[in-house]
């Protein structure tokens, strides 16, 4: 054993393996602490604890490092597509240009949605929120779509076919929430002008596809295809150790990214910001807020579980929403306020002390609201480009031979045993 921790209980000495990762990341393993010493270990959060090994996405918080299968993020926003590093991610490695077209072709075939799954949406209340709809039809596809995952062929098969309908489903529930005619996919356009056309095009008025806008997009889901061990991910192993199929386990993942602590917190962000301009945009005074213990209020779309400096995503994001609203020609003041939200933050001392920056989702839906995706669909969006990333983890977790449920422990504190009193003797 090259490195190992040494743990002493009881005045027993007992040695744990080391393990380092390939960017020198280092780890107990703990897998027969239980057996060899009686102990458990307690991790509220997990913070503290690795779930697995992975290959897929390396992410270091304190120097802002995001790599997908090592290529950082910063150079696949730039040069790659959203299909493109998909690929990457589900397959391991950069497509080459047949291997590509190829995906782009099964993509476009598989994009259609059952004509019976219109009828769901028929019949959820109109204000259902978009991602309460998504995760439904999620699941839903396992109904029409019964196909084995056994095979590499059948997994690659379902695999393609859910990113391909995640577009269409969104769109439809987009276009059904407001009474519109639904838009289907075309066979020549891209991933993301498609999306674009489905959300935006109507019998009245052709969807003018714009290339910057269709980069944007690109880039927004390109930066948030995956984030190794985050709640979702997590969620979407642990539901897939039980062996249940792939649409299951990522309708799981969709209800874990809606919470405003993780993937809701882009349409609480912009709430915030509308809270905050509604309220004569005293951006002080919400910063007061946010440091007060007694407030429940904190600042939406600072701080994060990993990142102690800037989100490396963050800075690209915002970079791209000054793009996009000066393609648009749009000068929203949400995106000033933020900016200056940002500045004011950034130089106090309680933000600072506690290394509390802007994630993701600070820009991300000022950049969304200009292309004219609505709030409450925010979610949805970082949801679509995080299913690459879901996928990937979820098929690494099946090719792994040691794959096991998930199943933690716990320290229990409640009564111990305790006599049951028939109910005429209660008092
Ligand atoms: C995502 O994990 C991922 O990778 C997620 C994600 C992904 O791609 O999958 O990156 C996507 O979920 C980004 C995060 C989006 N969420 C938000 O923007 C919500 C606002 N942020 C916070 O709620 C908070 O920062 C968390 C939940 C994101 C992270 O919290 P931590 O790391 O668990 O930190 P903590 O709650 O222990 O806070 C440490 C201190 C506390 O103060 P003290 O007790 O030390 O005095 O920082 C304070 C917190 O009160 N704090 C904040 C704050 N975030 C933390 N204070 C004010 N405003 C905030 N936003």
């Amino acid at each position: 054993m090259d490195d190992y921790a040494k743990i002493i209980y009881k005045d027993k000495t007992y040695i744990l393996p080391v393990i380092e990762g390939s960017e020198g990341e280092k780890a107990i393993d703990i897998s027969s602490l239980r057996q060899e010493t009686g102990l458990i270990t307690l991790d509220p959060g997990f913070s503290n604890t690795g779930s697995c090994i992975s290959s897929i996405t390396y992410l270091d918080g304190e120097k802002g490092v995001l790599r997908y299968r090592g290529i950082p993020v910063e150079q696949l926003a730039e040069l790659s597509s959203f299909t493109e590093t998909a690929y990457l991610l589900i397959n391991k490695v950069l497509p080459t240009r047949e291997e590509l077209n190829r995906f782009s072709v099964l993509l476009n075939d598989h994009s259609l949605v059952h004509e019976d799954m219109q009828t769901f949406y028929q019949n959820f209340p109109r204000a259902s929120h978009p991602m309460g709809i998504l995760s439904s039809m999620v699941n839903a596809l396992r109904s029409f779509y019964p196909g084995l995952q056994a095979t590499e062929e059948e997994i690659n098969i379902m695999v393609t076919r859910l990113i391909s309908k995640v577009r269409t489903l969104a769109a439809m529930s987009y276009k059904i929430s407001r009474g519109h005619k639904v838009v289907y996919p075309r066979h020549d356009l891209s991933y993301c002008a498609n999306f674009l056309n489905m959300m935006f095009n109507t019998p009245v008025k052709p969807y003018n596809i714009d290339k910057d806008i269709v980069k944007a997009l690109n880039v927004f889901w390109i930066l948030h295809a995956d984030h190794e061990q985050n709640c979702s991910t997590s969620a979407v192993r642990v539901v897939g150790s039980g062996r249940v199929n792939l649409y299951a386990a990522i309708s799981a993942g969709i209800a874990a990214l809606w919470g405003p602590l993780h993937g809701g917190a882009n349409q609480a962000v912009i709430e915030m910001l509308l809270e905050i301009q509604k309220n004569g945009s005293n951006l002080d005074k919400t910063v007061k807020r946010a440091k007060d213990k007694k407030d429940p209020f904190r600042l939406m779309g600072f701080g994060h579980s990993v990142y102690k400096t800037y989100d490396p995503r963050a800075k690209i994001m915002k970079k791209m929403c000054d793009n996009v609203l000066k393609k648009l020609k749009i000068n929203d003041p949400l995106l000033d306020m933020a900016k200056e939200l940002e500045e004011i933050a950034l130089n106090d001392d309680y933000f600072k002390e506690r290394n509390l920056y802007p994630n993701i989702d600070f820009y991300s839906g000022i950049m969304l609201r200009a292309m004219g995706i609505p709030t409450n669909m925010f979610t949805v969006m970082f949801a679509i480009g995080r299913l690459p990333g879901w996928i990937a983890q979820w098929k690494e977790s099946v090719d792994d031979p040691k794959w096991k449920l998930s199943r933690p422990r716990q320290i229990y504190i409640g009564p111990t045993k305790t006599e049951y009193i028939p109910i005429d003797k209660r008092k």
